[in-house]
């Protein structure tokens, strides 16, 4: 599976698409790590990396939310804490398996990769879009 930041990604904020850009690239790594079945050790490692810059992210993300007093800030939390729920199960797998395993992986997919895609493509975007308005309103 190639894990990889491209045009439909764009919010149109730069702040969040540099950062994105960034956290595609560590869950690439993590993805490749777990497709080669590297050892638990190496798993946990990278998982550590991608977990590392999603919470940063993530931080600086609703912080910006909070500066422009963006209406749907709970909601877009809620879903911040919703994958970070879902990378404590993968630490969880790890923790009481052997290593990455296939099934493994296909949750990382589900959970991290296509949950992410589909995060930025709606609730990111929509962010992007209001600070746009607002940008665009101060200026009139
Ligand atoms: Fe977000």
């Amino acid at each position: 599976m190639e894990v990889m930041f491209d045009d439909s990604l764009i919010t149109g904020n730069d702040t969040i698409d540099t950062q994105h850009k960034e956290l595609i690239d560590r869950i690439a790594a993590f993805v490749s790590c777990c497709e080669r079945g590297d050892s638990k050790i190496q798993a946990i490692r990278m998982l550590d990396y991608m977990d590392e810059y999603t919470n940063f992210h993530f931080a600086a993300e609703e912080k910006l939310q909070e500066e422009v007093e963006y209406p749907g800030i709970k909601e877009h939390k809620a879903k911040h804490e919703e994958f970070k729920g879902n990378i404590a199960e993968l630490y969880e797998f790890l923790d009481e398996s052997e290593g990455p395993t296939e099934q493994f992986t296909e949750t990382v997919k589900k959970n991290v990769v296509d949950w992410l895609m589909y995060h930025i493509k709606s609730f990111d975007r929509s962010v992007a879009e209001y600070i746009n308005m607002r940008d665009s309103a101060d200026r009139l």
